[in-house]
């Protein structure tokens, strides 16, 4: 596939066949999606991949962190425990969960803005080699993401550790229509040199 093509052609996918992909292949993917621009060649991303009985336990810690940030539109116990089964079911249908993380270096400063920025190049290197191969990916972040303990309960520490992004990775069982972008002409602006005097905004 051209990157065009491949660009154009990939969507957010929500619907998982239960088949796991090869390791071996996973692999591959990152070590080319490694390749994402990265400032002073830090390689920001860490990850760790869920999958098997690891989805359920996961999933669980999601929807704890939902709840406590009151993301879930009913607080009923009885109509609790149905949408922890439907998370439960999602969890289990996908077959990993892959989150990514950074650690962090001067607490929110730019080389952290950077490391994020590099960290997106990798996760949307790693959504189009993987959409090549046939394997699609749903890129969330909630605010689950800045919720600390959530964040210690998948092992790592709000000091030290910013999450960036839950990726799920699968074959599609359904693929969804594309949603077409408005186009670019509206967003942006050739500046000639003429302009560029008395730029500064209010
Ligand atoms: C930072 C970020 C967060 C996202 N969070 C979610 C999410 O929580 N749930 C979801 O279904 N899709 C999420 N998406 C995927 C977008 O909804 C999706 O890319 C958009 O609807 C366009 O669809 P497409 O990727 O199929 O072209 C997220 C994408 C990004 C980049």
């Amino acid at each position: 596939m051209e990157l065009t093509e491949m660009i154009r052609s990939r969507r957010t996918i929500l619907e998982y066949k239960p088949d796991k992909m090869d390791k071996d292949e996973l692999l591959h993917l990152f070590n080319t999606a490694a390749y994402a621009p990265n400032h002073h060649m830090r390689e920001p991303w860490k990850l760790k991949i869920y999958e098997d009985s690891a989805r359920s336990s996961f999933g669980e810690k999601v929807v704890d962190s939902y709840i406590r940030l009151g993301l879930l539109k009913t607080k009923q116990p009885d109509k609790l425990a149905k949408a922890r089964q439907g998370y439960d079911r999602f969890f289990n249908s996908v077959p990993y969960h892959i989150l990514f993380y950074m650690e962090k270096q001067d607490d929110g400063g730019y080389v952290d803005d950077e490391n994020f920025a590099a960290v997106c190049a990798f996760i949307q290197n790693f959504q189009l080699l993987a959409w090549e191969k046939g394997i699609g990916t749903m890129w969330t972040a909630k605010q689950t993401l800045l919720d600390e303990i959530f964040i210690r309960d998948v092992g790592l520490s709000p000091e030290k550790h910013k999450l960036v992004a839950v990726v799920q990775a699968g074959y599609p069982k359904k693929i969804p229509e594309a949603k077409e972008r408005s186009a670019m002409g509206e967003s942006l602006e050739w500046i000639h040199t003429s302009q560029i005097k008395g730029e500064r905004a209010e």
